[in-house]
């Protein structure tokens, strides 16, 4: 079996999901990896596990390196089931490991699993444990995206074990970043960093820019970046590391996202209007029906544009639910930055488009009211009017994007 090292005896030894599609919720059109790594000193250390399903390929994978009884040393750097799931197990084939976890970990990983007889040591920031030749340094990152996480730097590879942060959903056989470029693009590889972001980090874009400049203040210089989904950075870690820092600031694209959904295609008539409005403004424009698309793509949508119109048609005097549980969604990740309006059509009394700003307006976003409504069906004269709708909209878009 081939060996994967990322730096010299520290190895990749974690398990390809291939077929995985919805990762509690959130679509994966591409899989997952669970990585984990093994650092093969004088006294060998593994650092996390991976989801219990997968736990088999990769116990295979450190036994084509070593045997699991050599292993002394066991980092938790999370204890989401998809790193701690196989933690269990492996820890008893290891026999009696130091096992390492932050002190929110412990309190999490007691009440999944029976640790009573481990041997546990509580780590924090700056903490080190020497190996043999190397050295492991621990740096808690706090609510990125549990409380529990933290991350391990090889300090003699200069190699950060960055645990969920700076990772991808992609099943791949390809294990590096500049492996994946000879066959995918790199608006591709951007764009499942951007998915991925959008979907799990997003709410603590404030916390990230402080951990950076943690990071930087510690003085850690960083060539190697493998976190604990997808490929590893070694070609340009600095990449992803700019691409955090700029999403974390609020940067994103200069265009405006049509996230709608339709009863009997009112509403979705009105987008093409309001489209040719847009583009009249030079502004790209992304048409994205809620129920014919993953939920985390629209996401990924919204918080990839400056600008976003959401459509609703009228139901029962309220929103149409999909479009409800869209706006449920991203009230849940915290938006900030974006600017918002609303369109719809109604039968008899009207409802959505007011409900749609109402929500924006509590989810502190801008706001551009009133929208624009139609009964039934609209005329050629309402027709104009969403044109206008959507050029004004992309005018305001490209004025609120130049304050970021
Ligand atoms: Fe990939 Fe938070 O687990």
């Amino acid at each position: 079996m081939t060996k994967v090292e990322v730096t010299p005896n520290v190895y990749w030894v974690g398990a390809i999901d291939w077929a995985i599609r919805d990762f509690h919720g959130y679509v994966t059109p591409r899989g997952s990896t669970y990585n984990n790594y093994l650092i093969m000193d004088d006294e060998p250390a593994l650092v996390d596990a991976v989801h219990g399903e997968h736990v088999d390929e990769s116990i295979k994978n450190i036994r084509a390196i070593t045997g699991m009884r050599t292993i002394k040393h066991v980092i938790v750097n999370h204890i989401e089931p998809d790193h701690a799931g196989g933690l269990y197990r492996m820890v008893h084939m290891c026999g009696k490991p130091k096992v390492y976890i932050t002190r929110k970990g412990l309190e999490g990983l007691e009440r999944m699993f029976d640790i009573s007889a481990w041997d546990i040591q509580v780590v924090k920031t700056g903490d080190e444990v020497k190996t043999g030749r190397k050295t492991l340094m621990f740096l808690e990152t706090p609510m990125l995206h549990w409380p529990d996480s933290m991350m391990t730097y090889v300090k003699e590879d200069k190699l950060l074990i960055s645990q969920d942060a700076f990772g991808q959903h992609i099943a791949t056989t390809q294990r590096f970043d500049d492996e994946l470029l000879t066959c995918t693009s790199v608006s591709e590889l951007d764009d499942a960093v951007w998915d991925y972001y959008a979907n799990i980090l997003m709410p603590f874009g404030s916390l990230i820019k402080s951990k950076l400049a943690e990071v930087a203040k510690l003085g850690l210089e960083i060539k190697i970046i493998a976190p604990d989904h997808g490929v590893i950075w070694r070609q340009n870690p600095g990449k992803v590391l700019g691409m955090y820092s700029d999403i974390a600031e609020g940067k994103c694209d200069e265009r405006v996202s049509i996230i709608y959904d339709t009863m009997w295609h009112s509403t979705e008539k009105m987008i093409e209007p309001i489209a040719k409005g847009i583009k009249a403004e030079g502004m790209d424009c992304k048409v994205v029906k809620l129920r014919a698309t993953p939920t985390s793509t629209c996401v990924k949508e919204f918080w990839r544009s400056r600008g976003t119109l959401i459509g609703s048609p009228t139901l029962n005097n309220t929103l149409f639910p999909p479009v409800g549980d869209f706006l449920v969604n991203i009230k849940g990740l915290r938006p900030k930055g974006r600017i918002v309006s609303a369109f719809g059509s109604y039968g008899w009394g009207g409802g959505a488009v007011k409900d749609i700003l109402k929500q924006c307006t509590e989810m502190k976003l801008e706001v551009v009211e009133p929208g624009v409504q139609v009964k039934y069906r609209a005329t050629a004269e309402e027709e104009e009017q969403c044109f206008e709708f959507g050029r004004q909209f992309a005018i305001k878009t490209r004025e609120y994007h130049k304050t970021f």
